[in-house]
């Protein structure tokens, strides 16, 4: 394992109850949000996973509209956290920088405000690793921060000491790396964000 990841990780495992605090009930107060997950829930049909699934509330989410998910996260303690919290669900250890899944063996994959945490160039390669686990017309859905170039190195998040960077990047340049990476884009949303310069980005891509 990297260092980068190595230190996501720990910084992970640091924050995840307070995260898992910090998400609980969110996504009631998000109509945008829910839509865009939604969306997704219909327009999928088969196995899905989510990557970066922290402490699995959009995992639940998700199956509460009758999508067939997984949950796989570089935190052990997410994972704890995710199964104790929805027994019912599968949750497991995993890094999206090498996705233990065969190939073709999925109908979808998101990945909601995960890869924000990934150098830039590693995103190429983590798409590529999306592209090979979907199956034909297999489903892409990533939500994430984007906006002006920003590099940051965080000290503290959540309450607690972390050593965890996040990559800002404009949105045209990650829907570029997405359609690279083998991908028909089928709908894009940028929303404002929390600050100056900043925007939410969701993007919707299919596997011809
Ligand atoms: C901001 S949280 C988002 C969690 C959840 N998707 C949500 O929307 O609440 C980012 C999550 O991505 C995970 N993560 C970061 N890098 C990862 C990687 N390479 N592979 C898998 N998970 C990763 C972190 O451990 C963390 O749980």
């Amino acid at each position: 394992m990297t260092d980068h990841l190595a230190a996501t990780r720990a910084s992970y495992d640091a924050a995840a109850a307070n995260y898992a605090e910090f998400v609980e009930g969110k996504l009631e107060g998000l109509p945008m949000m829910r839509a865009m997950l939604g969306c997704f829930a219909e327009l999928v049909d088969g196995p899905v996973a989510e990557v970066g699934c922290g402490p699995g509330n959009v995992t639940s989410y998700l199956t509460s509209l009758g999508v067939q998910i997984r949950g796989i996260d570089l935190a052990p303690r997410m994972v704890e956290i995710a199964r104790a919290a929805y027994p019912e669900l599968v949750f497991e250890v995993g890094s999206m920088t090498s996705l233990a899944l065969a190939d073709a063996s999925l109908a979808g994959v998101i990945a909601w405000y995960s890869i924000h945490h990934l150098p830039p160039a590693e995103l190429p390669g983590v798409l590529a690793g999306f592209h090979r686990v979907l199956s034909p017309g297999g489903r892409l859905l990533i939500g994430t921060h984007a906006g002006e170039v920003e590099h940051r190195q965080l000290s503290e998040a959540y309450g607690v000491p972390v050593s965890y960077e996040s990559f800002i990047q404009p949105p045209e340049l990650i829907v570029a790396a997405i359609r690279s990476a083998g991908f028909t884009i089928t709908a894009e949303l940028v929303e404002p964000g929390n600050k100056p310069g900043r925007c939410h980005l969701t993007v919707f891509a299919q596997k011809d």
